[in-house]
């Protein structure tokens, strides 16, 4: 599965029997690393997935017992992908994590690190990028980094067959996504593999046979999530288990 990116990590599955209890893990791991790193760090590096799956545990961090649970002034919030599309876009992947968290919580504005989508393309990328590796530091590393999983086996906005794929050196592009006819900017495998903790959040029977052939190495862009020196898990329901 990939070249090269196989590190030494560990990759571990995990079945709950909904999307409430799945929710629910991801909202438990979210609390559990974030103290990790603020213990160890002072600060916890999240990047957010977008999409629809992972609402439901956004809304629950913003929720008891969790949204006490955090430290949300040491927590700097960046996003995996964005489309590129204004931020109160009902698109928009900031939009979702606003509405779901960002309101709810006492995080500062400055730890909400948002993809100005509403920028060309090439200059959005360019400046999170800028963003990125003065926020990140010399080591360069998130703590956590949320995904999700499209059926066609993308992830964040790294698509089947995109060249971005094969990007070593930039941590963030624009790329343009033919079978959506629209820009995104998004996340490279290099700074998600350098990530401390990947967790998948995948939910959903229509997600079942793209997560087996994930599974079986097939050369998917999911598949090449295999962060170098850090963990990595899935969490998923029941449906998207194929059980
Ligand atoms: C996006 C996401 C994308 C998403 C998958 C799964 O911006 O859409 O980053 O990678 O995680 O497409 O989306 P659902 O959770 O809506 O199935």
């Amino acid at each position: 599965m990939g070249s090269g990116w196989r590190g030494e990590q560990l990759n571990e599955f995990r079945v709950y029997e909904d999307a409430a209890g799945l929710a629910t893990a991801a909202a438990e791991n979210f609390v559990v690393l974030a103290r990790e790193a603020i213990a160890a760090r002072g600060r916890f590096l999240v990047a957010l997935a977008g999409g629809s799956t992972p609402r439901a545990a956004y809304e629950l961090l913003a929720t008891e017992p969790f949204a006490a649970s955090v430290d949300w002034t040491r927590v700097h919030l960046f996003w995996g992908d964005e489309r590129c599309v204004p931020p109160d876009h009902p698109d928009s992947n900031y939009r979702m994590a606003r509405e779901t968290l960002l309101d709810r919580v006492q995080i500062p504005a400055a730890n909400v690190h948002r993809m100005r989508c509403e920028l060309a393309p090439q200059q959005a990328a360019a400046a999170y990028e800028r963003e990125l590796e003065k926020a990140l530091g010399e080591d360069g590393r998130f703590d956590l980094i949320l995904l999700g999983l499209g059926t066609d086996g993308h992830t964040a906005s790294l698509f089947p067959g995109a060249a971005a794929l094969g990007e070593r050196e930039r941590r963030v592009l624009a790329v343009y996504v033919e079978k959506l006819k629209a820009w995104r900017v998004t996340l490279t495998l290099p700074v998600i593999n350098t990530a401390r903790h990947v967790i998948f959040l995948v939910s959903g029977t229509s997600k079942a046979e793209t997560l087996a052939r994930v599974r079986a190495s097939e050369p998917l862009p999911a598949g090449l999530v295999q962060p170098v020196a850090g963990r990595l898990l899935w969490l998923l329901d029941k449906d998207a288990n194929g059980a």
